[in-house]
């Protein structure tokens, strides 16, 4: 395992940016000093950059098993290194879907073999599956996905009496898609009388309204509250929704948000140059949802910022309205993109590192991650703030080929990046395909 030393790095972590050396042997952090010298095998002069810990993206769809012609673990860990992510926690709706142990290991050994970050996995909730979840051993899953919204794949759990037992059983966190159904198709059916099948896709945050979103979110935070549950609701969208939340430390939190990048960085405006390309669930809405969000973010309502990357083919994204999936591909273009609101002065730098990597390893219980410490696994990302990074078909990693930020240029740049200590990405080399990243382990 080589050695490393990092110099001269503005190392970003637990609210401050000091600049350090930083000392890597055995894929840990053996040392951060204001001047180290030992010998290693690499040696970075991180001057005028700043070191981050590796982005901990807790949600995505890497589409394996069965739905590979989208995107597999090989291609979208790839495309998640190159952009700065360390550690991926991986959804349920794939085929099979991954809603018992059997599915669950599957998709552990086919990770160990193929992934270049380190990763975890969701067990799905069904109508039927109850005792699986009851029985799951907290160590094999980050935590139990609820689709309590129908999206991509047959996932919805609909079922009053088992979201309840779900509610109280559950022995890990619960993450929720929270979007309420009868409302939707209530919706789509109004809009299909209106247009037919041509419903423009600016209509999309309509269907999928902010209604359908606040009685989804509040209906869950019921539940976690009447059962005591651990609740983490996933793609807030909506300033309305945003009420239902505290502000404060994660780390006394009961109940937490997510945010995702897409709807920090677009709104309903987006539609008209970029179509279908970003038609996702939840939809992204308005200027106002998207500036409560950024706020939110800022003030500690929402805990948590991640990708749901969620790749699916440039011909698929073709269709009209009813049939262009929703999803797009994120991982890649993620941190810089959220370096654009830092840039823009919505948050500090320190704050961003909490949301994407603090905040994500407190809240998941993940062992010796997340935070720049010595004796931690060395997931590090250095970026360069004056640096550019243009998105292009061309540069796009992800094997569906296409990315919803192409024609734009991002004012920072991610340099190196390291997965448990090994250079797994180097922008004038690219990413190191022989190395592998391992299963997250978690202090429960
Ligand atoms: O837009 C989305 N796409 N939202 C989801 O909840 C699922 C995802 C997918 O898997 O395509």
């Amino acid at each position: 395992m080589t050695t490393t030393l990092i110099t001269n790095a503005k190392i970003v972590n637990e609210g401050r940016i000091e600049e350090r050396d930083v000392l890597i042997r055995r894929g840990r952090i053996e040392r951060i000093d204001t001047s180290i010298s030992a010998p290693a095998e690499e040696v970075i002069d991180a001057k005028g950059k700043h070191l981050l810990p590796g982005m901990i993206d807790d949600q995505v769809h890497f589409r394996e098993p069965g739905l590979t012609h989208k995107g597999d673990i090989h291609s979208e860990s790839r495309a998640a290194v190159a952009g700065g992510i360390t550690s991926y926690m991986e959804m349920p709706n794939v085929n099979p879907v991954t809603t018992n142990a059997t599915a669950l290991k599957d998709k552990l050994d086919r990770a160990a073999q193929r992934s270049f970050a380190n990763f975890a996995f969701y067990l799905g909730a069904s109508n039927d599956n109850l005792e699986n979840i009851q029985r799951l051993d907290p160590n094999l899953a980050c935590g139990v996905k609820v689709f309590m919204g129908a999206s991509t794949g047959n996932m919805l759990v609909d079922d009053p009496n088992i979201l309840e037992r779900i509610f109280a059983d559950c022995p890990v966190l619960i993450a929720t898609h929270c979007e309420d159904t009868p409302m939707i198709l209530a919706n789509e059916t109004r809009y299909r009388e209106q247009y037919g099948e041509a419903v423009p896709i600016e209509e999309h945050p309509n269907i999928r309204s902010v209604e359908a979103c606040y009685k989804s979110s509040s209906f869950a935070v019921d539940l976690a509250k009447r059962f005591g549950t651990k609740l983490h609701v996933l793609h807030i969208t909506t300033e309305k929704e945003l009420a239902l939340f505290e502000a404060g430390p994660v780390a006394q939190k009961q109940i937490t948000a997510e945010a995702c990048v897409h709807h920090l960085f677009f709104n309903e405006a987006d539609y008209a140059t970029r179509g279908a390309l970003i038609k996702c669930n939840p939809a992204i809405k308005k200027k106002t949802d998207q500036a409560a969000l950024l706020q939110a973010v800022k003030d500690d309502v929402i805990d948590i910022i991640a990708t749901d990357h969620a790749p699916h083919t440039w011909e698929e994204k073709q269709n009209a309205y009813f049939k262009a999936p929703a999803g797009l591909p994120l991982v890649q273009y993620a941190l810089v993109s959220a370096l654009e609101q830092v840039r823009a002065g919505h948050w500090s730098l320190e704050k961003l590192v909490e949301k994407i990597s603090h905040n994500v390893a407190t809240r998941y219980q993940l062992k010796d991650r997340g935070f720049i410490r010595e004796h931690y696994w060395a997931d590090l990302v250095l970026v360069d703030l004056d640096g550019k990074t243009k998105v292009s078909k061309e540069s796009v990693l992800s094997k569906c080929g296409w990315s919803p930020f192409e024609g734009i240029e991002f004012q920072s740049e991610v340099t190196h990046t390291w997965v448990n200590g090994a250079l797994m990405f180097e922008k004038t080399v690219g990413v190191t395909e022989n190395q592998r990243g391992v299963a997250l382990e978690f202090d429960r």
